[in-house]
Order: structure tokens, then C-alpha cells, then sequence
């Protein structure tokens, strides 16, 4: 199967109530772990890069891997440009074949948020690529947050179905409290689940969690145990996850969560076995260990089994 378009998966899952996992990579081994995982599970899955991860690995080394991958597994793979902000960035992806972008340009007021957004949507769309925009602020709200701040942070439904109808972007990522990394909340977990609520009756269109990793206590206990130091991480509760899915969301993006069991895996090699340094006894233990996590996130998220047949380019 060749890639297919942010759309096609998103839209699929928007019409069956499920999300599917955004799941950011920077290498090989956390690729194939989560191929694996769709694989074994069914489930269609985005394949995100941030600006960051282009840099690092090189679009040619990261395009090649993902459309190897689709020519060769018969589950449905979007490869997704994640939090693109420069319009050089998003243009050489289109040129190479990305099937989905998302143009962050929520920095900026709704107006030039909306201009820069139609600038991408128009190019994008020639190419057959699908578009994700994002409104408010990725932070997250704090108990003693006035209601004045929580305005200024979070997503204005209105805004957010004047934005959609004025753009044509194909899904919206709008800003509930959640934010990015292992520090998500100091005290409790609060999302503002009636504005994504009011989101999705006002705009219709799939939605996206970003901030979603659940930062797992037991990954974080044995990350600990083997000599890591993070303390105060905290993620988004999985039972608010599966409840934002009910109220519309449809795309989760995890990196965190990817980044902790990769690198907890890591360590307990090296704890364990001080002697080793072939690199695949220790890259192949946090390849199962993003296998493992992307496997679970798939059951809550409901995207098993929702593959669809297509034929194999082989
Ligand atoms: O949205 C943020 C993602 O976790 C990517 O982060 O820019 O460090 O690759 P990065
Ligand atoms: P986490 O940091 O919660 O994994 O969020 C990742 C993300 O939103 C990527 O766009
Ligand atoms: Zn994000």
C-alpha cells in the first residue's frame, strides 16, 4: 500500500468514533516499533516528524524508511510533518511525498493565523496533502487560572468554526490544557472538556489532542529505579484520554511516552549490563519497549482492527 493521506485516516475515524495514533519519530528503531505494533493490532497509523526530527535524521533517510514500510505492511501509514512553522519546511515535505501537515501558526492573532493557514491549505491541497491547524495555546490550566486567562489560552469555539469554514483545513487542533513533555500539571489533570465539546458540535471536523502522552507511572518507577531523575512528571490521565476521544478527538499525539520507554529501556540494559555496547543489544530492547507502548495506546484509543485492504505495492 502506498501512503495515505492525514485525511483518509482521520476522516474514517471521525465518522467511527475512534482517534489514531500521531506517534512521533527520530530513528529507526522507534519506527519499526510502532509498525510492529500496527501491524499486530490492525490499526491505521501517522507517522509524525517535527522540524526538529527532519533536522536530526534528514527528510531523504526519514521518507525513504516511511514509504518503505507502506510498500511493505498492509496497514494504512500517513506520514505527518508535526508543528510546521516555516513555509520552506512544509513545501520541501510536499515535494517529498508527505501525505499530511500541520501549519502551527497559533502564535499569531486569529487573522494572520488564518491568513498564514490559507497560504498552506492552497498549496497543500494541490498536492493532495492534508492540513492540520492549530488554535490557542498548548498550556496548562492551573486551578487558580482566571477566567479571563483560561479565555486567553484555550480554544474559542466560535473562533474555531469561523477558522475551519474560512481555511478548509482538514482537522483542527484545538488547545484544552494540555501541553507538551513529562511536566503537563502541577495538580490535578484539568482539561476544559465542555469547550472541546462545544469544538466539535460547532466545527464537525476531526479533531486533535496534542500534549496527549499519559507519562506511565510504572515507566517512570523503573526509569527512576535505573538512575533517571524527573521528577514531577505528569501526564494526561488515560481515562481523560478515552473521554476526549467520545467528545470528538480523533488524533492523539504521543512523543513523551515514546521518549520515556525508549530511553528507560536503555538505561536498564546499561544498569544491568555494564559489559555491553553492541549497539543492537541495546537499541533492540527499546525497540520492544515502543512496541509495548504503541500496542497499548492503540487499545484505548480504539483504532484496532480499523485498517482497511488496500493492495500491496510489492
Ligand atoms: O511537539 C513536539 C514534539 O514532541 C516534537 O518535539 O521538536 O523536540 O522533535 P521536537
Ligand atoms: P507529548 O509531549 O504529550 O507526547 O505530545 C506530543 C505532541 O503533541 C506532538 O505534536
Ligand atoms: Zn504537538
Amino acid at each position: 500500500m502506498s501512503l495515505v493521506t492525514g485525511k483518509e485516516i482521520l476522516d474514517a475515524a471521525n465518522v467511527g468514533g475512534y482517534a489514531v495514533g500521531a506517534f512521533n519519530i527520530n530513528n529507526m528503531e522507534i519506527f519499526q516499533g510502532i509498525i510492529r505494533a500496527a501491524e499486530e493490532k490492525n490499526s491505521p497509523v501517522i507517522i509524525a516528524t517535527s522540524e526538529s526530527a527532519i533536522k536530526y535524521a534528514g527528510i531523504n533517510y526519514l521518507v525513504s524508511m516511511v514509504k518503505t514500510a507502506a510498500n511493505i505492511t498492509s496497514v494504512p501509514i500517513a506520514l505527518h510533518l508535526d508543528h510546521g512553522k516555516n513555509f520552506e519546511v512544509i513545501q520541501k515535505c510536499i515535494k517529498y511525498g508527505y501525505t499530511s501537515l500541520m501549519i502551527d501558526a497559533s502564535h499569531l492573532s486569529l487573522d494572520e493565523n488564518i491568513e498564514e493557514t490559507k497560504k498552506v491549505v492552497k498549496t497543500a491541497h494541490t498536492h493532495n496533502v492534508s492540513v492540520e491547524a492549530e488554535l490557542g495555546r498548548l498550556q496548562g490550566i492551573e486551578d487558580n487560572v482566571s477566567v479571563l486567562e483560561r479565555d486567553a489560552i484555550l480554544v474559542n469555539p466560535q473562533d474555531a468554526k469561523l477558522f475551519v469554514e474560512e481555511t478548509e483545513i482538514d482537522s483542527l487542533a484545538p488547545a484544552i490544557g494540555t501541553s507538551h513533555g513529562a511536566f503537563k500539571f502541577k495538580g490535578e489533570a484539568e482539561l476544559d472538556f465542555e469547550r472541546l465539546d462545544e469544538t466539535k458540535n460547532l466545527t464537525k471536523i476531526p479533531l486533535v489532542l496534542h500534549g496527549a502522552s499519559s507519562v506511565p507511572e510504572n515507566i517512570l518507577k523503573k526509569a527512576a529505579k535505573y538512575g533517571a531523575k524527573i521528577p514531577g512528571a505528569k501526564g494526561v490521565p488515560t481515562e481523560h484520554i478515552k473521554k476526549v476521544i467520545k467528545l470528538g478527538i480523533n488524533k492523539i499525539n504521543i512523543d513523551t511516552d515514546l521518549r520515556l520507554a525508549f530511553t528507560t529501556a536503555i538505561r536498564e540494559v546499561f544498569a544491568n549490563s555494564p559489559e555491553q555496547f553492541d549497539p543492537r543489544k541495546i537499541l533492540g530492547p527499546a525497540r520492544n519497549a515502543i512496541y509495548d507502548v504503541v500496542k497499548e495506546k492503540i487499545d484505548i484509543l480504539g483504532s484496532a482492527d480499523k485498517a482497511w485492504e488496500e493492495e500491496l505495492v510489492l
